[in-house]
Parts: C-alpha cells; structure tokens; sequence
C-alpha cells in the first residue's frame, strides 16, 4: 500500500515496529493498543484518508487467545475510530476485513448484502470491528479474501517454495476462496481513495461494505495446481486433504469467496480473475517462469 500510494500522495506508514526494508514516504512508530499515542499519531498527521490494515490476522491464534483477538481486532480499531475528527477537517476511513466474517455455507461467493455469520474467533472479532468502523460516518469496510504477494509468508508463497524444492505441500479440497493479490488490492485501494477522498461527505450512492478480492472462486487444492502449473513443477507433490484432516484450532468457512458490485459501481472496474494474477505475481516471483 505505501509502495503504490506514495506515488500520487503523502503517505504515513503507521505501525510498532520500523519495516524491515526501505518503503516508500515516512513511517511512525505506533502501537494501536494505546488510545493515547493513537490519537496523538492520528493529529500530528492529519490525515485525508487512514487505511485500516492492522489485526490479528493469525486464525488459529486468535482461536487460542480470544483476549488478545479482541483487542486486536476490535478495541485497536475503536482507540483509531476515536481518535479520527468528527467535525472540521475531514477525513476518510478504509477499513480492512476479511471473507470469514461468512460462515461459508451459502455454496456459491458472497455479495455485500449476505448476511455475516463467522464461525470462529477471529471472524467474530473483525465483524465486530467492522461495526465499530462503521460508527465513523465516512468510513468503508473492504473486504479481500485469501492474501498473497510479496514481503509476506502466506499460502501461495509456502506451495511455491516447496514446489521449488522438490518437496510435498497438502491443499484442502473442501475450503473455496478467491486467493487475491495484495498488488491488485493496492491498486484498486489507489483507484477508491482517487474518487472518495475528494468528498467530504458520503453521497446516497458511496457504499458502506465492499467486497475486494480478484474475481472467481477456486479450492486450495485447485489453486496449488495452478501454482504447479505456473512453475513447470508436478501436481504429484501436492497431498489433497480434507480441512479436518489437520489439527488446526479454528474452523474455517468451506466457501467464502467473494463477489459483489460496490467495487465496479465506484471505480468503474472489477478486479482481474485470480488466475491472471496469480500468473503475473509469480512471473515477477520466478523470472525465470517467463
Ligand atoms: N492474510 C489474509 O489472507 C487476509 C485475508 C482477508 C483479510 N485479511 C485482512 O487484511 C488485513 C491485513 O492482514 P495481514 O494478514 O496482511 O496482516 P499482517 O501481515 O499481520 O499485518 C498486520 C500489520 O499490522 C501491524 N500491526 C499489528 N498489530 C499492530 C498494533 N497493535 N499497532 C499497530 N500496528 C500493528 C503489523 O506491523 P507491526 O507488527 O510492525 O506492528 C503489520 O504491518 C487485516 O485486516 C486482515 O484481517 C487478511
């Protein structure tokens, strides 16, 4: 996100540890567990638009450590939504959730109007913390769906290394997302925050909960072929399995890939298909793949 909004405007990077690399525009020390140093962050920037990514994003942590889930997913975001101004300058919150806010037994992807209904700790802590964002009146809850991309372990970064060596890696066959690029994230957060920002109030049509993940819906299992696929490495390495097959603490939802119409009505464009850019993501991962 700092990467590609710097290019077109100022941009704080708020979190408690300095990045590991050079990103682009400032950084802040902050820990948004104390409101304090929170609000005293929020007014010596005055920001047009805060982009809400922290969390507890560990599922299974958060299952073992509800305390601590709350407080990341929810009493950081009140200590941020208390600290933005109510009145005089304005000033815009995105606000980041997740799919599993869904009990994913609905069978086919979720709209923005479904009803949530999350089945573990971490889905009830982010939903909960979406109605705190959603006190703030000019606030937006995003909503992605499986993240990959550089800089982070995450699922597809684990099946391309071991793929790469030559070593096994098990895929669900019964868990269906629509695995997103955080690149394509950034850019269509770059797009909205072009045609919100300007506003300073929300119109009848600026939507409250938008749904941003890469189009279609995939398993595990059939995303790890595509992975295979993509790198010229046999599916013979891939173990399909059944989510209960692993002793995980957390449920997850079996079908919670997303779709809607929030995204196009506001920027004009859908996200691309999640096999397109998974493709350009490890073209850029493995040159050599090229
Ligand atoms: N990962 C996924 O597949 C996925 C899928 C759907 C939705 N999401 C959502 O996407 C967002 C990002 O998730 P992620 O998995 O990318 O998270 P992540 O890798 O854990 O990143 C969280 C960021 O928040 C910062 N942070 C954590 N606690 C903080 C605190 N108390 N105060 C200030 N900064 C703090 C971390 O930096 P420091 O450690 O330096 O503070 C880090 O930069 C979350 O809202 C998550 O719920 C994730």
């Amino acid at each position: 996100l700092c990467r590609r909004l710097a290019q077109t405007a100022d941009v704080v990077g708020v979190s408690r540890h300095a990045p590991s690399r050079d990103l682009a525009g400032r950084h802040v020390i902050c820990d948004l567990l104390d409101p304090r140093r929170t609000r005293d962050v929020v007014h010596e920037i005055q920001p047009a638009l805060v982009i809400h990514a922290q969390a507890m994003s560990d599922v299974d942590r958060c299952e073992r450590e509800p305390k601590e889930a709350q407080a990341y997913n929810v009493q950081a975001t009140k200590h941020l939504v208390d600290a933005l101004p109510r009145s005089g300058d304005h000033c815009w919150l995105f606000s980041v959730s997740t799919d599993y806010v869904f009990d994913g037994t609905k069978g086919r992807s979720y709209v923005e109007d479904d009803v949530s209904n999350p089945i573990s700790v971490y889905g009830r802590t982010k939903l909960e913390g979406e109605r705190v964002a959603l006190d703030y009146a000019r606030s937006i809850i995003l909503r992605p769906s499986t993240l990959y991309g550089p800089d982070r372990m995450n699922y597809c970064n684990h099946v391309a290394d071991q793929l790469q060596a030559g070593q096994g890696v098990e895929a669900f066959v019964d868990q269906t997302t629509s695995p997103t690029y955080t690149e394509d994230v950034a850019e269509a957060i770059a797009d909205l925050s072009d045609v919100i920002v300007p506003h300073e109030t929300r119109g009848a049509d600026t939507p409250r909960i938008m749904h941003l993940s890469n189009t279609g819906a995939c398993t595990r299992l059939a995303f790890a072929h595509r992975i295979a696929d993509l790198l010229g490495q046999p599916r013979e390495l891939i173990r399909p399995i059944r989510m209960a097959e692993q002793q995980r603490s957390a449920p997850r939802p079996a079908y919670s890939a997303l779709a809607g119409t929030a995204l196009a009505r506001t920027i004009g464009r859908t996200m691309r298909p999640w096999e397109e850019a998974l493709q350009t993501y490890l073209g850029v991962r493995h040159p050599s793949m090229r």
